[in-house]
């Protein structure tokens, strides 16, 4: 076969928590794909981005008190132990905040808006919705971001989507009572005029329709069996957010207002692309700085638009079976639409599941720390291989169970495998000088039903039925064990006159041993590394395995290639950690972001001696006061005082206030109030929720403090 161009992605991350087991799945997934595509002599780019934008990843930077772009920016760099800890072979790791993917989602936007006008009309349509919006946060809210009474069950704090103790599907609107998550205010309905993508078109549908159904460029049904029928259901029923059915596609809502964290749609200030927008076109950009950072080395090498303009180029994109609809609905239509090619398939996972768990949730995943995993010492080959082994390329959810994993390696990949290299290995050093012998007739039936297997299995391989391949493998390695306990080279080497045989087994059984790490070297790329440098072998293929070494090939020095699982990890590994350090938010609200000693000089905090204090007539809340801070007297002799407001009057009678000290902001910029100028703040406490606990309460400093002086 001709050499093939294959760019191939995983979905990309959310930045707002570092990888789970979740993740590492499908890395490892891809990972296993990729490598053996590479042995195959193809051309593979394989790349992958953090997903960046959207509401919730706004959210969590402003409360860690961080710039959105600095908050992304800690998560990208936590990336590399894990992606490196497991032997994930990306060519590139990128953002979709990252210019290249500004300007491709803008320009594939606008070639959606503008290209179909031709025929009958443009794809993008304005449309006014109403949604709820925080007056305190001056921002439209997220369906999660609104809380309130569950209009079914009644149950309290619910999500704006469905309730979590009834199960019950509702608009935000439905809620009882609701409440912005943000700020705690009763959210208003506001009108907006949002973009939508008319995927109910029916040259939309048509395309879907043929794409999702039909066949791939090689004749074959496009999507796995289970994945086409799924979508099949999506274009005659879909659920609306109310709980109703609607017939058919729906158009796709690809805008949200400002505040927001993305790329803003080109002629229309302040409207941003929806997250899900811009996250696939993330792919293209990653490609494309990969891209443009090897032409900027080399400039023989393709150009992005060259590179994408090849029509062989196949795309194919690993996901979880979480995220079919944007990619079998949005982005192939996305790219069609826009004048592009749409991904030749997308290849869709289950969930991974630890010990029989649940399925573990997007943001905290729980049971199994990749990096604790790396942290222990454990094997990263042993998770690769064991996933392997579970993954049969279809969509189940696979569980990663703790015993299983421990018989797997230790029984199978060291028991079976790595063992037929340690028992042969010794004898062709120490008695053969590191030389391959002749194989007789018995040796090379065994060999050859392995060579005969390289097809089949390679054929596993492409269509990622990996579970089958490491089947297929252990059964050969079986035969081949049943050869060495039928042969013992252990017996032989104690019996006069049998080198011969003992040469010819052991040459066999190498031979195979290295047959064998070919068909598991895509899964395990650094023990075959190990293996080639043993054997003294160029990189292993499925092509080159084919040739067997010759008699009088000389060896590398074997050490031993893989440890077994000892259960004093996998105990570790699954040790509750220590109990966590129970935090809240004191007074109801999280401390704030730490500043400098010298931001902290900047306040000018001093005593303030009250000599004076009224009721502020028209005001509930405000009491006037009249502070003398030291600052001199005036003409006349008398002191020279600030007149400041003070919203304390819930608390306090003036009376009972003259002639107390008190602590004043005295650097603060006048403010100009319906009733004067105050002159400085006053300062109080009180909680942060003064619905539920109302209370504000001003400060006294301990006696012998004089009115003036600075509080450090
Ligand atoms: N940001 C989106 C994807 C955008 S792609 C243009 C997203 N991010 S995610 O971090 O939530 O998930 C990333 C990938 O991990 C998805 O393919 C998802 O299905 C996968 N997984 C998340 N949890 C998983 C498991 N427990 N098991 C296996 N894969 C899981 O979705
Ligand atoms: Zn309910």
């Amino acid at each position: 076969m001709s050499l093939r161009q294959i760019f191939v992605t995983t979905a990309l991350p959310y930045a707002n928590g570092n990888f789970h087991i979740g993740h590492i799945m499908e890395y490892i997934q891809a990972d296993i794909w990729v490598r053996f595509q590479r042995m195959q002599g193809h051309a593979v780019n394989f790349v992958g981005a953090d997903d960046t934008h959207g509401a919730p990843i706004m959210i969590a930077a402003e409360k860690a008190g961080v710039s959105p772009q600095h908050f992304v920016a800690n998560i990208a760099a936590g990336r590399k132990q894990y992606l490196d800890g497991f032997h994930i072979s990306f060519d590139n790791w990128h953002s979709t905040d990252a210019v290249e993917n500004h300007e491709l989602a803008k320009q594939i936007y606008k070639d959606l808006r503008d290209i179909p006008d031709a025929q009958g009309g443009s794809l993008i349509e304005r449309k006014t919705i109403e949604q709820f919006f925080d007056p305190e946060k001056n921002m439209f809210l997220p369906d999660r971001f609104i809380k309130g009474e569950c209009p079914k069950c009644h149950a309290k704090e619910q999500y704006g989507d469905n309730c979590e103790v009834c199960g019950a599907v509702y608009a935000p609107t439905d809620l009882i009572n609701p409440f912005s998550a943000l700020s705690g205010a009763k959210p208003e309905l506001k009108t907006s005029e949002h973009f939508f993508f008319k995927l109910s078109d029916p040259r939309c549908v048509a395309f879907l329709q043929n794409w999702t159904q039909g066949l791939d460029e090689q004749g074959k049904p496009r999507l796995q069996p289970e994945v086409a029928n799924k979508v099949k259901e999506w274009f005659s029923v879909r659920t609306n957010p109310d709980g109703t059915t609607s017939e058919g596609l729906g158009d796709w809502d690809i805008s949200r207002d400002a505040p927001y964290f993305g790329i803003e749609i080109p002629d229309a200030p302040g409207k941003y692309f929806y997250v899900w927008l811009d996250a696939p076109v993330g792919y293209l950009a990653s490609l494309k700085n990969l891209l443009d950072k090897r032409r900027a080395e080399d400039a023989k090498s393709p150009s992005y638009e060259a590179y994408m303009a090849d029509p062989t180029l196949e795309q194919y994109h690993f996901i979880g079976k979480d995220i079919v609809t944007f990619h079998t609905l949005f982005w192939p239509a996305m790219l069609h639409f826009s004048g592009r090619k749409a991904p030749n398939n997308v290849f869709v996972h289950g969930f991974l599941t630890v010990n029989n768990g649940e399925k573990m949730s997007k943001s905290r995943g729980t049971g199994l720390d990749p990096l604790k995993f790396l942290g222990l010492g454990m094997n990263p080959e042993w998770l690769r291989y064991y996933l392997a082994a579970k993954l049969n390329g279809r969509n189940e959810d696979v569980d990663f169970n703790a015993e299983d994993f421990m018989v797997r390696v230790n029984s199978d990949l060291v028991g079976k495998f790595i063992n037929i290299a340690s028992r042969s290995a010794g004898f062709i050093a120490k008695r053969f000088d590191g030389k391959l012998g002749v194989v007789s007739a018995d040796g090379n039936a065994l060999l050859s039903q392995l060579r005969e297997a390289l097809a089949p299995i390679a054929q596993h391989f492409e269509s990622r039925d990996f579970a089958r391949a490491v089947r297929e493998t252990m059964a050969l390695a079986d035969r081949v064990n049943e050869y060495v306990d039928a042969n013992k080279p252990w017996e032989l080497a104690k019996l006069a006159g049998q080198d011969a045989r003992l040469h010819d087994v052991c040459s066999t059984c190498l031979e195979a041993f290295r047959l064998l790490s070919t068909m598991l070297k895509p899964i395990l790329p650094v023990l075959a590394e190990q293996v080639e440098a043993f054997l003294k072998i160029p990189p292993l293929t499925f092509a080159n395995a084919a040739q067997a070494l010759p008699a009088g090939h000389v060896i590398g020095e074997y050490k031993h290639l893989m440890q077994r699982v000892d259960i004093k990890m996998l105990e570790s590994l699954f040790e509750a950690p220590e109990p966590a350090v129970q935090k809240v938010s004191p007074g109801g609200e999280d401390i704030a972001p730490t500043i400098s000693i010298d931001e902290f000089a900047k306040i000018d905090l001093r005593i303030a001696h009250i000599l004076h204090c009224e009721a502020v007539e028209g005001s509930t809340k405000l009491l006037r006061l009249t502070l003398d801070v030291g600052e001199g007297v005036d003409a006349q002799g008398k002191p020279l005082t600030r007149n400041v407001f003070s919203g304390i009057a819930s608390m306090y009678q003036p009376q009972d206030l003259v002639g107390k000290l008190t602590v004043l902001a005295a650097n603060l910029a006048p403010r100009k109030m319906k009733f004067g100028i105050s002159e400085g703040m006053v300062l109080a406490a009180s909680h942060a929720d003064e619905k539920t606990q109302p209370g504000i309460y001003i400060l006294e400093p301990f006696p012998g403090a004089k009115p003036g002086m600075r509080i450090h």
